[in-house]
């Protein structure tokens, strides 16, 4: 199947965007401000008498007239940097800041890194992780080249991304549980770079794009997760294919505690908002929010980007989650004590949640009421558990200690109808 005849209809102007698809990329450097600035990787530039042009809508980026621009003497000593234009966008949109703790999931060979590292100034950390230890490499020279110093390289599956590398040694404040801001460049089907890599017309296969997909909900649901609420994560692809991004992020929305945010690109660079339908699936509303990138736009290579802000839970969400658990609970009752076991809980007594290890952990105290019926004798209440549950998204482990029935009415009354109305007491 041809990627491009596939999205030519959802694109506007078809026919530039088709002939866009076929002219070659332009070469561009992006100065790298660790270790210059614009002002001298220019007079450097000039030195060597390789013409160039700035980018309008931004001044770090110029255009050269010299393809493979690796040996000229700016590169070398890390003034350059090789990156398309239209990757720059990632960084921008992630805005990191001097000081904080950035993580890129998918960070080899390391443009978008090295890039968050500069619009840092080098301080804070920027964690480059990647699963591919021979792209690694590339990262790690890169990163050298350029001169950083606030950069930490870890080799993990980004799906499950490991926190405790980052963890205190001896005691919490040591390390950090939490990133400020994470950037998902996800693995993709690549047509968006068809520009660069022509072939991807010919080998783009959809069965190829549908089995990336699920790699890319895990990594952007694990990215979610390792965000302190508030922070923000962008995913970004260079894939026109909705399923790799639209779709990708409407999952997540459903799944996880977190919202689209409008984000404007730089003035001067052109995008249009995101599908909220492909091949009759539906996507939510606040999809328009991100942003298509086609070559015919700003004569660069296909994008996409969704930013996005992680919440924290709503009380709604928890309610959801306690209804998941009573149902838990009734199966496991019923299997252990090889008795019809009806149960409902009564009430709530205390909760807490707290963030660790990426993670949002809950502890809550619930009262659990129980009526047990065997097959030809009703038993009537039997008694009254206090259920403590410790679980990091779902159950993990279920302690309980036995109590008195109310002395008041003697029974437990089931809560049906007034759960949230309880939920919202208790959670002051
Ligand atoms: C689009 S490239 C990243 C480009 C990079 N962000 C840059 O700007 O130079 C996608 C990267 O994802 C990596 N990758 C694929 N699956 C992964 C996984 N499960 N965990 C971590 N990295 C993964 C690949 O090795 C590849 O380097």
């Amino acid at each position: 199947m041809d990627p491009i005849d596939r999205i030519a209809p959802i694109v506007d102007n078809e026919s530039a965007f088709r002939q866009a698809c076929k002219r070659r990329l332009p070469s561009v450097v992006r100065v790298n401000t660790v270790k210059s600035t614009i002002r001298q990787a220019k007079a450097a530039l000039d030195a060597e008498s390789i013409d160039y042009e700035t980018v309008d809508w931004n001044p770090r980026l110029l255009i050269l007239d010299k393809r493979g621009p690796g040996n000229l003497w700016p590169y070398f000593h890390g003034w350059l940097h090789g990156q398309e234009e239209v990757s720059t966008l990632s960084a921008i949109a992630l805005n990191p800041q001097p000081g904080e703790r950035i993580l890129e999931t998918c960070a080899a060979p390391g443009s978008k890194t090295t890039h968050c590292a500069a619009l840092m100034n080098d301080r804070g950390l920027i964690v480059g992780n990647d699963n591919n230890l021979g792209r690694l490499s590339a990262l790690r020279a890169n990163a050298e080249r350029l001169g950083l110093t606030n950069l930490a390289i870890t080799n993990q599956d980004a799906r499950n991304y490991s926190i405790k590398p980052f963890q205190g040694t001896f005691n919490a404040s040591d390390g950090f549980e939490t990133f400020d801001r994470v950037l998902v460049d996800a693995p993709c089907s690549c047509d968006g770079t068809i520009r660069k890599n022509p072939d991807v017309r010919e080998q783009w296969t959809k069965k190829h794009m549908n089995s990336i997909t699920q790699i890319q909900q895990s990594i952007l649901q694990r990215a979610i997760q390792l965000t302190t609420p508030g922070g923000r994560v962008v995913y970004s692809t260079c894939s026109f294919s909705p399923e790799e991004n639209e779709a990708v992020v409407d999952n997540v929305l459903t799944e996880l505690p977190c919202q689209i945010m409008t984000w404007k690109p730089p003035n001067g660079f052109e995008t249009t908002q995101g599908e909220t339908q492909w091949n009759g699936e539906m996507f939510d509303d606040s999809l328009q929010n991100t942003h298509r990138v086609y070559p015919h736009y700003n004569d660069t290579g296909g994008f996409f980007v969704a930013v996005l802000e992680v919440t924290a839970w709503k009380i709604e969400d928890r309610l959801s989650q306690v209804s998941n658990l009573r149902a838990t609970m009734d199966i496991s009752l019923i299997g252990s004590l090889r008795m019809l076991i009806r149960g409902s809980l009564t009430s709530v007594q205390r909760e807490k949640r707290w963030y660790t290890g990426g993670k949002i952990h809950t502890e809550s105290n619930y009262q659990f009421g129980i009526s047990s019926h065997s097959g030809r004798r009703a038993t009537g209440n039997c008694g009254c558990v206090q259920i403590i549950f410790r679980h990091r998204w779902r159950l993990r482990r279920l302690a309980y200690e036995s109590s008195e029935p109310d002395r008041t009415t003697g029974s437990h009354q089931p809560m049906q109808s007034n759960d949230l109305a309880i939920w919202r007491q208790n959670d002051g």
